[in-house]
């Protein structure tokens, strides 16, 4: 017998199912509520509601699980680059030789940008943010491609994913060399992803740059650390701009501005901003928990807590451990790290952190490791788009592929005024 749940309302009773997962999660499929019972269910922020059935990810946010179709983060983190996870992610499997070295071959051929978008970048004020530049121009992708807009058609899916996750790192590192007024660096077929990004964003024409291995590394691992985490706020907003048969561009131009506020992927470089302002004022890593603590205050120790790991982030145990050896390996003495360490620790041993179960989230370490890899702290939430792209564009995939999706469309329950006039201006008071 399938597992059910009643409700009553008022006089009349109701059955509703209960649909488990593969891991065994359980949900009440609440979709035929209103049409059976006029009622809505009301869940600000969506503490309690799955937005979609999912294949992509799994995360066990009490456990501190995280795996991409099926295989655990740790195990990708290890022994995986982060193309080879992008593709994991987005076709459902890990790719044969054959079909990794098409996919490689695909993500070189496609990474430069049409001349006439390299152009875009000379109107943008030089103190531009990068992730106004990002989504700008992730968006602008759609009028170089015209057969990418019919997002339900298949016949070009392959190559607008191949073509964005591509172009995602030439854009991202010409916005940089924009900000910092050097020459743009334009991508190099026979170097790899990353090695390849690190080039743009630091070689000059003046002389040869060589990708240094650890970077190299280095930034693998935490591109594949980012590359998805189910329906957070900005995979939720690619799926629900998706949802209206938008284009791939559009909608992960949508994601890229979901990323950007600091309470999701802005968060990594406030982590760095609010360690700098903490050595600056002088304070000790307990003051500052004080700080944190004192509610009158409005602050609040980024990078930590989370709204599903309640016990750790598996990430930022990976990210913890790669931090130490990034750093000890590029040779790079940060007092930053030293005093990240001593706020974990406080906060870890402080009852108001251990009762409201917030711990270390993937953020507060990698600013860190963008750092010494000589990232500048406003390109740190464009990091994190490069990451998690696979995993915007696995959902969307996920979603567009999926014959019964519907627009997205949630209810409210209305608290304005009930019905009133309209009142002429002359007689307003
Ligand atoms: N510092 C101090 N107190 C905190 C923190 C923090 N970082 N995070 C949560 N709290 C407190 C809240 O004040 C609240 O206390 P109360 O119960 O006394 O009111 C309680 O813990 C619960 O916090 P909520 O904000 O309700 O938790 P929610 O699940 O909505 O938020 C979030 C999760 C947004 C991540 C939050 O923990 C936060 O703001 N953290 C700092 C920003 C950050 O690091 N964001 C990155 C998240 S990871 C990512 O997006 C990649």
């Amino acid at each position: 017998m399938p597992e059910t749940v009643r409700i009553v309302t008022g006089k009349q009773e109701m059955e509703l199912q209960v649909v488990e997962g593969t891991e065994g999660e359980k949900g009440i499929d609440v979709s035929n509520l209103r049409a059976k019972t006029g009622l809505v269910t009301l869940d600000p922020a969506f503490m309690n509601t799955a937005s979609t059935e999912s294949a992509v990810t799994f995360l066990d946010g009490e456990k501190g699980i995280l795996r991409y179709r099926g295989i655990p983060i740790e195990e990708l983190g290890e022994r995986s680059t982060f193309t080879e996870t992008a593709y994991l992610l987005i076709y459902g499997h890990l790719p044969t030789r054959e079909e990794f070295t098409r996919w490689e071959r695909l993500l070189t051929r496609h990474s430069m940008i049409h001349e006439d978008m390299r152009r875009f970048f000379d109107g943008y004020p030089m103190t531009a943010h990068p992730m106004a530049i990002l989504s700008a121009m992730v968006s602008s992708l759609s009028s170089f491609y015209p057969y990418a807009l019919n997002a339900k058609s298949d016949e070009y899916r392959d190559i607008t994913i191949a073509r964005l996750i591509a172009k995602l790192p030439t854009i991202a590192a010409f916005s940089y060399k924009k900000n910092i007024g050097h020459p743009f660096m334009y991508p190099r077929n026979d170097l790899e992803y990353c090695a390849n990004f690190l080039r743009m964003m630091f070689a000059v024409p003046a002389e040869e740059y060589r990708p240094d291995p650890v970077a190299v590394k280095a930034l693998n691992l935490l591109l594949i650390l980012h590359a998805d985490h189910e329906q957070n706020c900005s995979t939720s907003t690619v799926r629900l701009v998706g949802s209206a048969q938008t284009n791939l561009f559009a909608s992960i131009s949508a994601g890229i501005c979901a990323l950007w506020g600091p309470l999701h992927g802005g968060a990594n470089q406030e982590v760095v901003e609010m360690l700098d302002d903490i050595r600056h004022k002088g304070l000790t890593a307990q003051q500052f928990i004080a700080q944190v603590k004192d509610k009158k205050s409005g602050i609040r120790l980024m990078g930590f807590g989370h709204r599903v790991y309640k016990n750790f982030d598996p990430r930022a145990k990976i990210i913890k451990k790669a931090c130490d050896e990034v750093l000890e390996k590029l040779g790079v003495r940060d007092p930053m790290l030293d005093l990240a360490k001593q706020l974990e620790e406080s906060a870890l041993r402080d009852p108001y952190f251990v009762e409201r179960k917030l711990y270390p989230n993937v953020d507060f370490y990698s600013g860190i490791i963008y750092k010494a890899l000589g990232i500048p702290t406003q390109m740190f939430t464009v990091m994190f788009a490069l990451g998690r792209l696979p995993g915007w564009i696995a959902h969307w995939k996920e979603m567009i592929e999926d014959p019964s999706t519907k627009i997205g469309r949630p209810r409210q329950i209305y608290t304005g005024p009930r019905e009133t006039h309209y009142v002429p201006l002359e007689k307003r008071g």
